[in-house]
């Protein structure tokens, strides 16, 4: 990790579960939480990758909020609007993956900057983020917002370098979505990519620098 001086997270799937929403899924719709939140998911992804394409920005909120109607839709499930609420907020208060907290302050004591850099509003990353208390171990929360274009667009990838006041190859890139991961490198960024749930990665040329399967090995790179 020599020449390494500040980390940019991937925010949604990477430090925070976004299946955590699936226990509230569960409770509007008994036994279909796993199926609403995997699909509602795939079709947030998929709408923030259209529109990009398509010149039609909408922010994060918005795509999530048309995911979950569709995934409804798609699912045969009558969405009401005081579920559609309760969902929509179960986006922001998402819970982070255990090893979360304490990871981010050991890279931090290194001296590392560390920033998340997510197709999210900034609304929504500073909801997420300070929900659980963990707003102040970032030294900037970067939004896609700020382009009006989404992540894998070389233009959401350039804040980080922008902001940190470092080149990019000075950044690592940490993501666990596989996508995010072949775009970061692509662009130019060191990347890490976190595969959890043993994955294999994208068939796209491209190939993460690191691969670890949880937040402790992306410390122990720096040991
Ligand atoms: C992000 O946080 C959507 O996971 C993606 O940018």
């Amino acid at each position: 990790m020599n020449g390494i001086k500040g980390i940019a997270f991937d925010l949604y799937g990477t430090l925070f579960d976004v299946h955590s929403v699936a226990a509230r899924c569960d409770d509007a719709f008994p036994g279909r939480g796993r199926e609403i939140s995997a699909l509602w998911r795939q079709k947030q992804l998929e709408y923030t990758w259209l529109r990009s394409l398509m010149q039609r920005y909408v922010d994060f909120e918005q795509a999530t909020e048309d995911a979950l109607r569709f995934a409804c839709r798609q699912l045969g499930l009558e969405l009401d609007s005081r579920t559609h609420d309760t969902l929509r907020n179960a986006y922001l208060q998402l819970a982070p993956f255990a090893e979360v907290p304490g990871t981010l302050r050991e890279l931090r004591q290194r001296g590392l900057k560390l920033a998340i850099l997510s197709n999210g509003s900034p609304k929504s990353i500073d909801a997420v983020v300070s929900h659980v208390g963990l707003r102040g171990e970032f030294d900037h929360l970067l939004s896609a917002d700020a382009v009006h274009v989404y992540k894998p667009d070389h233009r959401v990838y350039e804040l980080a370098g922008q902001t940190l006041q470092l080149d990019r190859t000075e950044i690592l890139f940490v993501s666990s979505n596989a996508w995010d991961a072949t775009g970061a490198r692509s662009f130019g960024f060191p990347t890490c990519w976190i595969n959890r749930s043993g994955n294999v990665f994208e068939e796209m040329g491209q190939k993460p620098d690191w691969e670890v399967t949880g937040l402790q090995g992306l410390a122990a790179l720096f040991e």
